[in-house]
């Protein structure tokens, strides 16, 4: 942006005034706008369509809207804009007011249009220099945050270049892939490298939560909207503003939950759970899902509209086993880093272990793979890790078709044994996660803890912590009541 090219709007309702400073300001700048009342210039400062402007100059009392309602929707629009306010001589109140508001600078009337001129000119100076700091520091938080992010393959430099690429704009973005790739981590990446990074990234699980927990987390409620809302609730819509929200699963939301995410995102605005004021929301939106939307969809499961809202720029992490490169970056990776952090340093992998690891499917990709090695690196006893101490590759290994091959034995067997034996399974290898556990034996967070329910499978680590699980982490685990119902 050269300061010839700015944008400038003049808000005045004096029209021989307003033209003046017009014409005046043409001279210098490309583009100037004109408008007579405040409702008008809201108007104008609200449209979508077109950039922020740079500067605005606009009188304070105006027809229609004041100055102060002008100077807030600007503000609103983009805090980068510089707002010249012209004041009556002597009502210096009214300025002080103005710039407690945000206002860049003020000139008094009767105008001097040369002293004008320069504030327009301070004006889109600094607007030009913020917008330059915002671009550098993006830059540089883009470039901090993939420092973490390991690989090298294609597919995942893609993925990260459209990233980098959408993270500057107020784009909502889809990310997409199986459970482990590295959605969430995506998502932090582009928060981080976006104008909003000194926001807020507020993030929701929307599969951890049963439907009518979920719409007081989102958008909050008042006292006494239903039986045990004894405060009001700030939800993360709200608490998201000027900042990023991230719903996770979000394949995994009820119908109805979904009606109400796609009117929030259609309008911007929602209400808590039993208000009436009409709240409004600037929260950047990120998704993230492991399911198949498509097929969701088809099956009437997830609605169509809500999914074109939610997927303008979709993001999409391939499985780890179709990127063999990044496999064994991030094998060397985490042995370097788990080896440091346990105080345990081996010197690589044998070549038996590495055949192992590229064998295998890892259903629960890059999570998995940390969690295996985690593992080894506790149980090698060799200077290297070798394929003895990788606890994997039971019953899945690249080559034989996702590798269910269990046989029925002649003498029969419990469906309801294996079926716990597998739960079990799932739970160890994922750490007793139960959103990944669920992830792998590919049913529901919710079916997973039924089944855990009802199978009597406990884990030392759940009863520790289960005060702060049941408001946050794992709150299905009890079956929805009626108390939860408004
Ligand atoms: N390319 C990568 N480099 C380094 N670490 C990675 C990479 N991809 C994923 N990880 C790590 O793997 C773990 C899983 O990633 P993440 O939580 O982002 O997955 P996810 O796709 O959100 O999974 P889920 O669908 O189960 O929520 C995290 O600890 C993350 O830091
Ligand atoms: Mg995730």
């Amino acid at each position: 942006m050269t300061p010839d090219s700015a944008r400038i709007l003049v808000v005045e309702d004096n029209d021989t005034l307003r033209r003046g400073i017009a014409v005046a300001l043409r001279e210098r700048w490309e583009e100037v706008r004109e408008v007579g009342s405040g409702s008008d210039a809201i108007e104008c400062i609200s449209d979508a369509q077109s950039d922020a402007f740079d500067v605005i100059v606009t009188d304070l009392r105006l027809p229609g809207s004041d100055g102060i309602s002008v100077l807030r929707a600007a503000r609103e629009r983009d805090p980068g804009t510089s707002v010249l306010v012209m004041t009556a001589y002597g009502s210096i109140e009214t300025a002080v007011e103005a710039m407690r508001s945000g206002a860049f600078d003020f000139v008094q009337k009767p105008l001097d249009l040369d002293q004008l001129e320069l504030r327009v000119a301070r004006g889109v100076d600094h607007r030009r220099l913020l917008y330059e700091v915002t671009e550098l520091r993006a830059e540089q938080a883009a470039r901090q945050a993939s420092d973490r992010i390991i690989g090298d393959s294609p597919a995942l430099r893609s993925a990260l270049d459209l990233a980098k690429r959408v993270a500057p704009t107020r784009s909502t973005v889809l990310i997409t892939g199986e459970t482990g790739t590295g959605k969430e981590l995506i998502a932090s990446l582009i928060h981080r490298a976006s104008p909003r990074a000194e926001g807020p990234l507020v993030k929701v699980n929307c599969a951890a939560l049963p439907e009518t927990l979920l719409e007081s987390e989102l958008f909050g409620h008042e006292r006494g909207a239903f039986t045990g809302a004894d405060r009001q609730r700030i939800g993360r819509f709200e608490q998201a503003n000027g900042g990023t929200l991230f719903l996770d699963e979000v394949g995994d939301t009820s119908i109805a939950t979904q009606a109400k995410l796609l009117r929030v995102l259609q309008e911007q605005r929602f209400h808590r759970l039993g208000g009436s004021q009409l709240l409004r929301t600037d929260a950047r939106i990120i998704s993230a899902t492991n399911q198949d939307l498509g097929s969701r969809i088809a099956e009437g499961l997830f609605r169509e509209d809500l999914y074109f809202r939610l997927n303008v720029i979709r993001i999409h992490l391939p499985p780890l086993r179709e990127r063999p490169e990044d496999l064994v970056d991030l094998a060397h990776h985490f042995l370097s880093e788990l080896g440091a952090e346990m105080r345990h340093p081996l010197r690589g992998f044998t070549e038996a272990a590495l055949e192992k690891i590229r064998g295998h499917d890892w259903p629960g990709n890059v999570r998995e793979l940390h969690n295996t090695l985690e593992r080894a690196v506790l149980m090698a006893e060799g200077p290297r890790i070798d394929a003895e101490d990788l606890s994997i590759l039971v019953g899945r290994s690249a080559g034989d078709d996702r590798g269910w091959r269990r046989e029925l034995p002649a003498e029969g067997i419990s469906l309801r044994d294996v079926e716990r034996e597998l739960v079990i399974e799932a739970l160890e290898r994922t750490g007793y996660v139960q959103k990944d556990a669920a992830a792998l034996i590919g049913v529901s967070r919710r079916t997973l803890n039924y089944m855990i329910q009802r199978m009597g499978i406990t884990h030392p680590a759940w009863r520790r912590n289960r005060g702060a699980e049941d408001a946050a982490e794992q709150p299905a685990r009890r079956a929805p009541s009626d108390a939860d119902t408004p």
